[in-house]
């Protein structure tokens, strides 16, 4: 597998927010990028640190993934591109793997592939997929690292009811320390988001 790392010089006079003006993705609309530039402060100028986003459409929140992190080697998945997107993000130094957020084997083998730090689901918003997601890549986070779902608003009224059912579980894993293979160091809820950090 390619491991390209980005290294440009970083803009470190704009927020987050602004940076993401040239970029058509919702995640400024949705408030997120405020709290995600808190998020990411530890990990921005990091050597080769791995952002994984599962959901690409036609690789915006990548390219602004790819800006923010001027050492970042940033990894796409997706199940379906729209004509080109595979071709243009990989030319520019974004890898892209084509496969099924609910494909517990393939995402298990990405995430023993790049051990990401931060890892973000904004793909198809269904609870049993970003069930399998989380289960199959949570083990591959690096330690201290954060796994995000985005957009709990837009799951529908059950979907959204399950997936935070499930979350529950993880939050009481912070309240058990020492029960491996958990390692959940925190559960953090924003309007529309949720945050696992591992410890
Ligand atoms: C909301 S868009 C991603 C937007 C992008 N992250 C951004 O901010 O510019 C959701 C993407 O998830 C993909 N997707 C939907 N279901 C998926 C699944 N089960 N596995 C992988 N990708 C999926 C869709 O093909 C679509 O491209």
């Amino acid at each position: 597998m390619d491991r390209k790392v980005n290294t440009h010089e970083p803009d470190i006079m704009t927020s987050l927010n602004d940076t993401a003006i040239r970029y058509n993705t919702d995640k400024r609309s949705h408030g997120y990028l405020p709290i995600y530039e808190r998020l990411f402060e530890p990990f921005r100028f990091l050597d080769g640190v791995t952002v994984m986003e599962i959901g690409v459409l036609g690789g915006e929140s990548l390219r602004l993934w790819h800006r923010w992190f001027p050492k970042g080697r940033i990894i796409g998945v997706d199940n379906r591109l729209p004509d080109g997107t595979l071709e243009s993000l990989t030319a520019d130094g974004i890898m892209v793997h084509l496969e099924n957020q609910g494909d517990e084997v393939a995402m298990d083998a990405l995430g023993a592939a790049y051990k990401p730090q931060i890892v973000i689901d904004d793909a198809g918003h269904q609870s049993s997929p970003q069930i399998a997601c989380l289960k199959a890549l949570w083990p591959h986070v690096a330690p201290g690292g954060l796994y995000i779902v985005e957009d709990l608003q837009s799951n529908d009224r059950d979907e959204a009811e399950r997936l935070l059912r499930h979350l529950e579980g993880w939050t009481r894993q912070v309240h058990r320390p020492g029960q491996a293979p958990w390692g959940v160091a925190s559960v953090h809820h924003w309007p529309g988001l949720a945050v696992i950090a591992k410890a």
